[in-house]
């Protein structure tokens, strides 16, 4: 008999108490924070759904692993771990540690690109976007248009637009596209897989304009899941084995240990080109660290080497996948608009098609990342106009990003299923609401990156206070 419910495949042997608060303590601390969730300190959040990245809980084994940890500053033991951990399982030949997943673009990015270039992705995360336009080239995102549909179920929703791609480098030339990325998941585009087909499909334009393709890696296992679950020809290989192939048609890829690495911090840069690793090595001397430790110590490296192996286990996968499905599927069953279908690590609210009497430019996202809050302590994050929209500094328009989604990420190996059930009661509480909440304006920002920082207030505040003077 093989039973129903997938279960978490973990006993909890340590705990952190959660701090519960009640309604009216929540309408003050978010105050406080300037309607900006990334402003509230952590202990005032009952469910933090923030982000999946560096939040993770950690094995029994790499907790083991941390006491391993080789601090020597060049040619640490614990350094080869790592670095025989990461070539097995992406086959790339250099790998440079970093202290995150941004480090490892900064550095890529910084050496490869000049002005005027332009770099395509499926969907450029805003690091990488930020860390390309720092160089002065262009970060273009070319996802195939279904994947700027929410509702639309895709398989590989994440896939990149072939003959965009084409275009473009007919268009502005090779000389002018110092490489290819694909960001696997997409996670600005709903967490969404990229087929094994359409990785092929890149790497052959790629090869045949002799452009490097780049492999954004951060949530690779979840993605080498779902093309072994819904990919024809895959069913039968193991996660490993997926993983494999598709990093074999990539020159190189970076990726943020924080995510499928099981870690709460770390990263690393990877490429099979001899000459440009040399290049990047000695910038990341300059600002991460010696190339055998990379801005981390060592038991850092271990408890990567050991996540690495950790993720890659079916019975977590089935379960990571299963269960970010459930909150989907609840959410849909509420009437809830939500990326179709549930991504990897998140599930990303509509909130335009939820709020449709807020205006975009009082971020239907941000102010249900208020009511989130309000209603039951929990914590999600906007990815819409507040994370890559944009005021024109002459005219003080703003510029709005192509959809306006609330994503509420899972945290690998932490929250049960009764936290997933309560996030489910909440939102249904808010969502039988939802006529009734109103926009936020932002009152203060500072560009790149305004998200993290931008203080907001409610926009019917300012009406009545404008009616009071
Ligand atoms: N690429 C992708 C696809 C990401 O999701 C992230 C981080 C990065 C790169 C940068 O990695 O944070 O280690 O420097 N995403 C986090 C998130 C922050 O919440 O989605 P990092």
């Amino acid at each position: 008999m093989t039973y129903r419910t997938i279960i978490e495949p973990f006993r909890i042997k340590t705990v952190e108490p959660i701090k519960m608060t009640t309604r009216a303590q929540r309408e003050r601390l978010l105050e406080a924070a300037g309607y900006n969730p990334f402003l509230l300190p952590a202990r005032d959040v009952i469910i933090d759904l923030l982000t999946d990245s560096g939040t993770g809980a950690m094995s029994a084994e790499q907790w083991a692993a941390l006491m391993r940890g080789d601090e020597s500053y060049a040619g640490a033991q614990s350094y080869y771990r790592f670095a025989d951990t990461v070539r097995e399982i992406f086959g790339f030949t250099h790998v440079l540690p970093a202290h995150q997943g941004r480090a490892a673009e900064r550095i890529l990015f910084s050496t490869v690109c000049k002005p005027g270039d332009v770099v395509p992705n499926n969907t450029h995360f805003d690091t990488t976007r930020a860390n390309i336009e720092a160089t002065g080239a262009e970060a273009l995102d070319i996802p195939i248009p279904q994947a700027l549909e929410p509702s639309t179920v895709h398989p590989f929703k994440g896939d990149m637009d072939v003959a965009a791609l084409e275009a473009l480098i007919e268009r502005v030339g090779t000389e002018r596209v110092p490489l290819v990325m694909l960001t696997i998941t997409n996670n600005s585009g709903g967490g969404q897989p990229v087929s094994m087909e359409n990785v092929k499909r890149v790497s052959a334009v790629c090869r045949a304009h002799g452009l490097p393709l780049y492999i954004d890696a951060c949530r690779f296992a979840e993605n080498c899941w779902f093309i072994r679950e819904r990919e024809a020809g895959h069913a039968e290989h193991s996660v490993a084995q997926i993983a494999r192939e598709l990093f074999s048609y990539a020159d190189g890829a970076t990726m943020s240990a924080k995510k499928d690495g099981l870690a709460n911090i770390g990263g690393f840069l990877a490429t099979n080109d001899d000459a440009l690793a040399k290049q990047e090595e000695r910038l990341l001397i300059l600002t991460e660290g010696f190339p055998t430790y990379g801005g981390l110590a060592g038991r850092d490296l271990e408890a990567i080497a050991v996540g690495l192996r950790e993720v890659l286990d079916h019975d977590y996968l089935r379960y990571r996948i299963v269960s970010t499905a459930y909150l989907g599927r609840h959410f849909t069953e509420i009437g809830v608009p939500i990326v179709q279908p549930p991504g990897g690590h998140a599930i990303y609210v509509d909130a335009a098609a939820l709020l449709p009497h807020i205006p975009r430019s009082q971020f239907p996202g941000q102010a249900l990342l208020a009511e989130l809050y309000v209603a039951g302590g929990i914590r999600a994050v906007e990815i819409g106009s507040v994370m890559f929209g944009k005021t024109d500094e002459q005219t003080g328009e703003e510029r709005f990003a192509p959809m306006e989604l609330v994503r509420l990420a899972i945290p690998r190996r932490v929250y049960t299923q009764s936290h997933i059930d309560y996030v489910i009661e909440v939102m249904a509480d808010v969502y039988a609401r939802r006529d009734s909440i109103h926009g936020l304006n932002i009152v203060w920002q500072s560009q790149p990156l305004r998200h993290f920082t931008a203080r907001f207030e409610p926009a019917r505040a300012r009406t009545h206070a404008a009616v009071r003077r």
